[in-house]
């Protein structure tokens, strides 16, 4: 019998096999990524990155996390999958522990999904079950992909090749509290969704006066208030839900996914209280893998690190530190860092943020660009000041590069010496 051996193939060789091998949605991925420790990963050529994105957001614990290993294997051992037929422990305790950290109501419930859009679409779900036609999202939003999700999200470039979708979504200027109180007045909207910090859109905050007016006049029009925490949520702001960071603000239902399973798929929709909970009833909404035991477990580990670890302190604190190194760097192409925690968008004077992202990239740091003038980044929640700080210290060089670059680029070409 022949030994089978796995050639060794190269970078080159993975691109072209991706090419072939996969549909193009994502274009041309910068590298391919073979092993992860803590908050490094390592290319198939051997080079190490500072992971300053966690897989958008993603990797709560960083890589290969002692405590994620260890409850993923143990379950796989013990339970892998059973059908919404049956329940499991981790589901119910997962659910538990989402409601308590959620200080949602007696009354209250999770259901489970296996992504952010997912989740979006369970709560576009339970918007439509008031009854009511309208629903409203705002400018810049991003809720994901399927066609729901799709339906509340504002970009056009990725509505329009899939129209129709949905109907009934209007989009409102994020931040006109005018325009909220102008589009509740008929009663007819089922649902406000928001994201507290709009991070595809260049990491940008709600105010919190804002999110108060939300949370009154939806109250007052007896529309659902949906946030969606997917980018925001987990810990990633340095409070458990971003919006908990504002007072008294408490949604009607919330969207999680990303950090929640610390890199195993799992997405949540938490509806607050007996009256939304009772929206869906037995046989609306379905998923198989959704709450399996296995993302149950892991998004216990999850927690209960985030938990032990203390990590939301040390969110608010690294992020602190590092939003104040920026700022004392005085570069002239930053203006400034907005974001919250590690959710963090440094702001540039001028639209070089996909240049600086692959400069960065080349010098070893993985951050992204989603915007021209953005600079994203949502590293793993356990990140220390000295982590952070290798990033701050490389950055002048790299803007500096690519100013110089895109200065040169766009010179009059000369027409040589005469
Ligand atoms: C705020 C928000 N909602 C929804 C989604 C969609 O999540 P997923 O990609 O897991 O479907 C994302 C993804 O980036 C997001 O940032």
């Amino acid at each position: 019998m022949s030994e089978q051996t796995t050639p060794s193939a190269t970078a080159g060789d993975y691109a072209e096999r991706y090419g072939l091998a996969l549909l193009p949605v994502f274009g041309t991925p910068q590298k391919v990524l073979a092993r992860g420790e803590g908050v490094h990963v390592w290319d198939t050529e051997g080079t190490q990155y500072l992971d300053l994105l966690a897989g958008i957001a993603v990797n709560a614990l960083g890589h290969a996390h002692p405590a994620l290993l260890s409850a993923i294997s143990k379950q796989a051992e013990t339970l892998g999958h059973v059908s919404n037929f049956f329940a499991s422990a981790p589901q119910i305790e997962l659910a538990e522990k989402l409601l308590e950290l959620a200080q949602a109501p007696p009354g209250s419930g999770v259901f489970f999904a296996n992504s952010g859009s997912e989740a979006n679409e369970a709560a576009f779900k339970i918007a439509r079950r008031t009854g009511r036609p309208r629903i409203l999202a705002l400018s810049s939003s991003f809720h994901g992909r399927t066609m729901g999700a799709l339906a509340l999200t504002s970009k056009e470039a990725y509505r329009a090749p899939f129209e129709p979708l949905p109907g009934g979504v209007e989009f409102l200027e994020a931040g006109d509290e005018q325009a909220l109180a102008d589009a509740l007045a008929p009663g007819d909207v089922a649902a406000v969704f928001a994201e507290p910090i709009q991070g595809e859109a260049g990491v940008r905050p709600l105010s919190p006066e804002y999110l108060r007016a939300l949370r009154r006049l939806t109250r007052e029009h007896g529309t659902l208030l949906i946030l969606d925490e997917v980018q925001t949520g987990v810990g990633r702001t340095g409070h458990w839900f971003a919006h908990q960071a504002t007072e008294d603000l408490q949604p009607d239902v919330m969207t999680l996914a990303k950090g929640l399973g610390g890199g195993f798929p799992i997405g949540a929709v938490i509806s607050y209280g007996p009256a939304v909970h009772d929206l869906l009833q037995s046989g609306q909404h379905g998923t198989t893998f959704g709450g399996n035991p296995l993302a149950s477990a892991a998004g216990l580990a999850v927690l209960g690190t985030i938990l032990e670890d203390d990590l939301l302190a040390h969110v608010r604190s690294v992020g602190a530190q590092f939003t104040s190194e920026v700022a004392a760097l005085d570069h002239p192409l930053i203006d400034g860092v907005r974001g919250a925690g590690l959710l963090l968008g440094i702001a540039l004077r001028a639209p070089l943020a996909k240049e600086v992202a692959a400069a960065a990239l080349a010098a070893g740091f993985i951050v992204n660009a989603p915007d021209e003038s953005t600079l994203r980044l949502a590293p793993p929640l356990i990140i220390t000041d000295q982590q952070l700080a290798t990033f701050t210290a490389a950055l002048p060089g790299l803007l500096d590069a690519v100013r110089e670059s895109a200065a040169a680029a766009t010179a009059p070409i000369s027409d040589g010496e005469n």
